[in-house]
């Protein structure tokens, strides 16, 4: 039904050709302007969400079909529980009924399903979902789709301090010891590369309290579509733009 409503992409071009051999390793996605998609359709937000997962089945596709190793989605907020409780229920039904109706497929085409944030705060049905999610995909090869869930970048860093802080307690790790590179593997981000390209549709600005640590030198891409009429063409012009920036990482432009 919410098929109805998708309107034609103004700004998505179809002749962008993206350079196969620098594919971004990690990319990640505040997946933003469901409500607001909605609203400008006269739809309550809960279609917004709907039309939204339709973009999820398809942009997993293109990043695993075009060779991204980890795509890092937002997909709930350690704020977001500030919602209304109607419509945290209706994202959370959302969730299982796309891992229910995507994990065979997920699985065929060797996506393993990871999640980071403290998702045992979620209803213990989503809870169930994952980890059935998880086991089932996690010996697959290929795209590493990690849910961003109940997930907050101050709070992924506090957790992984006092995790630390344990570890030094117990005399595994000395406080001398302690560099960048270290501190990274008490995140829920370990062993998986910083995300080279974070993208945020829906005109926002602003990280809202994602991967504040990992994104240390990632690069921007921003754009006004929302979420739900967002397609594999802006994730080309993304990598497109991206491919075509310097990124000097504090050096010199290279040559
Ligand atoms: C993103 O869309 C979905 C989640 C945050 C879960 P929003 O619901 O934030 O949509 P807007 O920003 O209100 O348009
Ligand atoms: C960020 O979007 C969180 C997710 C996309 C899951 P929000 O819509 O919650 O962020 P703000 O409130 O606009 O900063
Ligand atoms: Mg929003």
């Amino acid at each position: 039904m919410w098929k109805f409503f998708a309107k034609k992409n103004k700004n998505a071009n179809i002749n962008i050709k993206i350079d196969m051999s620098n594919i971004p390793s990690h990319i990640a996605i505040i997946m933003d302007g469901n409500g607001r998609w909605a609203k400008e359709r006269n739809l309550p937000r809960s279609m917004g969400h709907k039309a939204g997962v339709e973009t999820i089945r398809e942009i997993v596709k293109e990043c695993n079909k075009i060779g991204v190793k980890y795509l890092t989605l937002y997909a709930f907020s350690t704020e977001n529980w500030k919602r209304p409780p109607d419509e945290v229920n209706t994202l959370m039904k959302l969730l299982v009924e796309y891992l229910r109706k995507e994990v065979e497929e997920l699985h065929s085409n060797n996506v393993k399903i990871n999640t980071i944030g403290d998702i045992q705060e979620l209803p213990k049905v989503c809870i169930e979902q994952l980890k059935e999610a998880r086991n089932k995909t996690q010996h697959n090869k290929g795209l590493v789709l990690n849910l961003a869930l109940n997930y907050g970048g101050r709070d992924e860093i506090l957790r992984g301090m006092k995790l630390l802080y344990e570890d030094v307690k117990k005399g595994i790790v000395s406080i001398e010891s302690i560099n960048e590179s270290k501190f990274s593997n008490y995140l829920y981000t370990k062993g998986m590369p910083d995300p080279d390209l974070i993208i945020r549709p829906s005109g926002e600005q602003r990280l809202s309290n994602f991967l504040i640590w990992q994104c240390a030198y990632s690069e921007f891409w921003y754009s006004t579509i929302k979420w739900p009429d967002f397609k594999k063409e802006h994730i080309h012009k993304a990598i497109y733009d991206y491919q075509n920036r310097d990124r000097r990482f504090g050096g010199v432009e290279s040559e």
